[in-house]
């Protein structure tokens, strides 16, 4: 037996050889392989000619990615760029549903085909590479894994990926430039594709077909954050960030890249309704995970916005005891689960910005007993909500996290906001020989912090909302309490962004940014001309006019449906909401967690309609916005049950509303509807409207 083992081996072994060596003596014939989506609708396509690894993209009849090149560069091995062929492939079918224990809806549906190919260099040492697609009815993603073998041993440092995205140059793009200083937050730029330079992502693409497509990546860990170079017009090559030494990722072989993910819809509300992301994730690590808690809060945060209160002690510090006290009555009057509380410990004082080495995460300054608020929280039924601003200091934080984590546990706090504020490239850190480095955001060594944060957290069931973060990949699926994020322009910059968000900027956030996952942008601003306000003090000036939300007030009520955050804040000061308590009855019905969601309509920039069910309920909520052009959308509300009839409480605009000359104007009635009506929903200049639909019992 074991004789004949060994003989069928040796036989194998000389057939392989001989195969081999007959690739290299023939020219090489190219290999094309191809697989689909489940619903037949997307083809891609693999290919060797000419020794190149290559992919194409075809929607129907449409080409959505012209062959485009795949490979890597590294700088002490040899890389993967031509002289390759394909060696091996598999294919592989995949049907499940999964469970989100939070999310926009509860249930996943995870269908895909999968093909892997194995590509290997036909000169130089043997190595080979495998590309692992996995096709959606919404779009594919694919990514790069490096099997441990001879030709890679010890360090792998990556220098260039070469994976090209042809989008084609008369495409629309909607995007933000990915090397200027302002990290994530950008206006969103529009023009063709041909004229795009460099973007973040996730970025949107039109092509002249009308098919829609999104480039983004889906779980980005122990790798550097990839942004698009465009390398001819319209064809875009993946950049990733370097880290200081100018190495772009560190890693060593066996590794997987993130998954480079090309959502594909025939229209722009298809992009929304896309779970590719989280379904290239990994399920979650945390195990039971019933103590992540999503919500609503509102915040010791607005005020010092617009310049009313202090972070530091140095002015009127806004961290008071009293004003936390004010804050808490408020969030157990009106069901809110948390207050956040800014500029609570020591380190705010003077140019804050740039002094991230100030700190201390465990101090308190003297005004604000933090023991003490959080049992008068927790006596209310209320959490204080936790805040680490770093300045981008992050060795100074990863010295005194694990610490500030034990001492928010001890006081009941179970979520905390985290801030990177430095330009982009500045983060500092000091490095294992004492020197002080400076790194990206979406470096490898931040992508490696802000999971080092999150595991740490969760030790403490602490969940964390992270500012001026890295992007969203998807991460939350298998770090649950990792709830949502900034990343891009929030309502801050309506405060002192001059110019401050433009009226598109929330349609526009809804198929770019949001795509990648949750949010926190802070909406439900009623005071919608901060800057008009009487100055509390003479050295407390108001800022310019200019600076204010562009929209109406119905569009405010609208964000909390159309941008998703399972941490939504009600981000204005509370008198500013005692002032209008009909309209705020929204914010307080809204839910954070849903078990459906589902984008009805829209284009990108200009207008977009949402419908979202309730976790756990029968209540569907729908939000609709538009930019500056007045428009009447009809959405169709076959979400709701046919036939059924439910008691909807609508928050519209009004006949005269206008972001700039009526913002006020809203209309807030209720009246029946029945499941499967279309509604016709007339909005205003950067106007909005929020529905609420409670079903009426038989
Ligand atoms: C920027 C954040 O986006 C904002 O929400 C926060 O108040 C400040 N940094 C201070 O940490
Ligand atoms: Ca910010």
């Amino acid at each position: 037996m074991e004789l004949g083992r060994n003989m069928l081996k040796r036989i194998a072994a000389i057939v392989a050889f001989l195969t081999a060596s007959l690739a290299l003596a023939l020219p090489l014939r190219a290999e094309t392989l191809t697989v689909t989506s489940p619903d037949g609708a997307i083809t891609l396509t693999v290919s060797d000619d000419g020794g190149l690894a290559t992919y194409a993209v075809s929607h129907g009849e449409e080409s959505v990615i012209a062959p485009s090149k795949l490979g890597m560069l590294f700088r002490d091995h040899h890389g993967f760029d031509r002289e390759l062929a394909i060696t091996g492939s598999q294919t592989a079918t995949h049907d499940a549903t999964w469970e989100q224990p939070w999310g926009e809806r509860r249930f996943v549906r995870d269908h895909h085909n999968e093909l892997s190919v194995t590509f290997s260099a036909q000169t130089g040492p043997a190595r080979s590479i495998t590309v692992r697609f996995r096709v959606f009815d919404t779009g594919l993603g694919f990514r790069y894994e490096l099997a441990e073998q001879e030709a890679f041993t010890g360090e792998v440092n990556i220098m260039d990926e070469l994976t090209q995205f042809g989008v084609g140059a008369e495409s629309k793009a909607w995007y933000t430039p990915s090397d200027e200083f302002n990290r994530y937050e950008y206006i969103y730029r529009t023009g063709r594709a041909g004229d795009v330079d460099d973007a973040h992502t996730p970025v949107t693409f039109r092509n002249p077909a009308g098919v829609h497509i999104s480039i983004h990546e889906a779980a980005l860990v122990n790798y550097s954050g990839m942004s698009l170079e465009a390398l001819r017009q319209g064809n875009f090559e993946a950049r990733l960030r370097p880290g200081s030494d100018g190495i772009r990722v560190k890693t060593s072989a066996p590794f997987k890249t993130p998954w480079r993910t090309i959502q594909i819809a025939p229209d722009a509300a298809g992009l929304i309704n896309s779970d590719i992301i989280l379904n290239l994730n990994e399920p979650n690590k945390l195990g039971d995970v019933s103590w992540v808690e999503p919500g609503k809060y509102i915040g010791i945060w607005w005020a010092m916005h617009i310049n009313e209160r202090t972070w530091g002690n140095d002015g009127i510090h806004g961290a008071t005891n009293e004003e936390t006290r004010r804050y808490i009555d408020f969030a157990a009057e009106h069901g809110f689960a948390g207050v956040l509380v800014e500029g609570w410990n020591i380190g705010w004082d003077g140019d804050w910005f740039n002094n991230g080495a100030l700190f201390n995460f465990t101090q308190a300054y003297p005004d604000f007993d933090l023991e003490e608020l959080g049992r008068y929280a927790r006596s209310k039924g209320v959490r204080i909500i936790g805040h680490h601003e770093t300045s981008g200091d992050v060795s100074n934080y990863e010295s005194q996290m694990e610490a500030a984590y034990d001492l928010y546990q001890s006081v009941g706090v179970a979520q905390v906001k985290t801030g990177y504020v430095a330009d982009a490239g500045d983060i500092s850190r000091v490095d294992e020989n004492g020197v002080t480095k400076f790194e990206w955001h979406d470096s490898q060594f931040m992508v490696g912090h802000h999971l080092r944060a999150v595991k740490a957290a969760a030790k403490r069931q602490i969940s964390i909302n992270a500012h001026e973060p890295v992007k969203d990949t998807g991460l939350r699926r298998t770090y649950p309490n990792w709830m949502t994020r900034e990343g891009a322009r929030g309502m801050e910059f309506n405060a002192w962004g001059t110019p401050p968000n433009p009226t598109s900027h929330i349609s526009t956030l809804a198929f770019t940014r949001m795509l990648a996952g949750p949010m926190d942008f802070t909406p439900g601003i009623f005071d919608l001309k901060p800057n008009e306000r009487m100055p509390v003090r003479e050295d407390m000036p108001r800022g310019d006019p200019s600076n204010r939300p562009q929209a109406t007030l119905a569009k405010q009520l609208a964000l909390y449906v159309v941008l998703y955050s399972p941490l939504q804040m009600a981000a204005d000061l509370p008198e500013n909401y005692e002032r209008r308590m009909d309209a705020f009855q929204f914010i307080k019905d809204v839910p954070a967690d849903w078990e459906e969601s589902i984008a009805l309509a829209g284009e990108v920039g200009e207008y977009v309609a949402i419908a979202r069910q309730e976790r756990d309920g029968d209540e569907w909520f729908l939000g609709a916005v538009t930019d500056g052009t007045p428009r009447t959308v009809e959405v169709p509300t076959d979400f709701l049950e046919a036939g059924k009839s439910y008691t909807a409480q609508f928050y519209v605009d009004g006949a005269d509303a206008h972001w700039d000359t009526n913002p006020y104007d809203i209309v807030i009635e209720s009246r029946t509807v029945t499941g499967g009506e279309r509604l016709l929903l007339r909005l205003a200049s950067s106007g909005g409207a929020a529905i609420r639909f409670i079903p009426v019992s038989e």
